[in-house]
């Protein structure tokens, strides 16, 4: 892979930018997202909240499927940005995506003033589940 053509400074302000669009209006936590594309496109997200709850969608979720469906396919950097002193990583689910669709990707966190935290997203999901497993007999 060559080298990248955004820095991880642009994306963050981007996912902050983003973050300016969550509809978080029950938890009031809003989050932005950024996903950096293998050809340096940045494609954001934001989460996005709903009145029974469990339809609530989050950041790195929506980037990713606003990806996908514009057809971007490989990508290198995900960064999640949030109102908060410690690290705010992705949940679970979003780890599972992201996983399927961006592999081994950099997971960069940060707030509205500075990085919290970098780690490899196999280090957030040590031992994943996923399509190769599928085709084991
Ligand atoms: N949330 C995200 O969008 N991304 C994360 O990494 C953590 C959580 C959202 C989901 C929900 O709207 C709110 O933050 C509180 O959990």
């Amino acid at each position: 892979m060559s080298a990248s053509k955004v820095t991880v400074a642009e994306l963050v302000a981007a996912a902050r930018k983003a973050r300016r669009a969550a509809q978080a209006h029950f938890s009031k936590f809003k989050v932005g997202a950024a996903l950096e594309t293998e050809d340096g496109q940045i494609i954001t997200g934001c989460n996005i909240e709903n009145a029974t709850y469990g339809l609530t969608m989050c950041a790195e979720r929506v980037a990713m499927f606003k990806a996908l469906s514009e057809g971007h396919r490989r990508f290198r950097r995900v960064v999640v940005v949030a109102d908060t002193q410690a690290p705010t990583p992705p949940c679970g689910p979003c780890r599972q995506i992201l996983w399927e669709y961006a592999g081994d990707v950099e997971v960069v966190m940060a707030n509205l003033k500075r990085e919290t935290g970098r780690h490899r997203l196999s280090d957030l999901l040590p031992l994943p589940f996923d399509a190769r497993l599928l085709k084991k007999k």
